[in-house]
């Protein structure tokens, strides 16, 4: 049973690394824009390489490996790849640097042994992907008669390139829900839950998550239709410098009305020191 097992999980791993049956299996290798890539070959242990030839739509390069201690030496065949490849001996991988969308494509080493005098075939398929920026959300929403509202979120990614996978996860109570798709469309009434929403942008290479999109606020307090959140932040911050300016005035004002207060009572008792003064005065004059 358990060696039944075995011989199945071998057979979905073959078939998962693309075996076709005979030795030629193309391995699919995903690269960085402008970063490096290793393509490793296999080597049987008990065999000695006199050389190997590397091509992709023609002739790359020739790789010519040393004897014993030496290091292999590289002739590189196509110019766009001078100065950028180079053989690893320790893990006998050709490494080719600073990648550009012109290196994608199939891959070939041809393997020339110098033991049995054979050689093999090993195929590769390079794709190079950009690693994704942050996703940009676009919030629509419209605000429905009975105070609810409609919220349409869109979610991109500047230069995405290709195999770009977008998805939408809302946040409620703890719980997440995922929705596979660059749009989503939901609902808002007063006295719905607050959900939060994320978008997660995806492709080969990376994976990227927006910022947290609380779908509620763009809906709730307004009693006019507004289409664009922009226009929502503004509102907020026209509101504030019209409270900063009432809080001024209002400050002004107090200000002014103390002195007025305080003014009648310094008259009142200048006037009575006079009266004070007049009234002394005869005193002297009537002993
Ligand atoms: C990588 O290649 C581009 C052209 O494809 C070149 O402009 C750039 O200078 C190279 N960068 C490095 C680090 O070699
Ligand atoms: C909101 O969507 C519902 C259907 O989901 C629709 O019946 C309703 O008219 C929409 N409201 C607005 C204001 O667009």
């Amino acid at each position: 049973m358990e060696a039944l097992l075995w011989s199945l999980l071998l057979l979905l791993l073959q078939a998962a690394k693309g075996y076709s049956g005979n030795d030629v299996a193309t391995e699919e290798v995903v690269a960085v824009f402008q970063e490096s890539i290793s393509l490793p070959l296999e080597i049987p242990a008990d065999e000695e390489v006199e050389d190997i030839i590397w091509s992709s739509y023609g002739r790359l390069a020739t790789v010519v490996l040393g004897k014993e201690t030496q290091l292999a030496t590289v002739m590189v065949a196509n110019p766009r790849y001078e100065g950028r490849v180079s053989f690893l001996d320790t893990s006998n991988s050709l490494h080719i640097s600073n990648l550009s969308w012109e290196d994608s494509g199939p891959y070939q080493a041809q393997v020339n042994l110098r033991t049995s005098q054979i050689s093999t075939m090993q195929h590769y398929n390079l794709r190079v992907y950009r690693r994704l920026s942050e996703p940009r959300v676009t919030v629509n929403f419209e605000i429905a008669q009975e105070d609810g509202c409609n919220i349409s979120l869109t979610c991109s990614v500047e230069k995405a390139g290709l195999d770009v996978t977008y998805s939408w996860i809302s946040w409620e109570d703890g719980m997440d829900t995922v929705h596979e798709s660059s749009a989503l469309s939901t609902s808002w009434r007063p006295g719905d839950n607050a959900v939060s929403y994320t978008c997660r942008a995806s492709n080969p290479v990376s994976s990227i998550t927006s910022r947290l999109i609380p779908a509620g606020l763009f809906c709730a307090d307004l009693g006019f239709p507004l289409k664009k959140a922009t226009y929502f932040c503004l509102l907020a911050k026209g509101l504030l410098l019209l409270l900063l300016i009432v809080i001024l005035a209002a400050g002004l004002w107090l200000i002014r009305a103390q002195k007025r207060c305080q003014m009648p009572r310094m008259r009142k008792l200048k006037r009575n020191r006079l009266w004070l003064k007049k009234k002394e005065k005869p005193r002297p004059s009537l002993a």
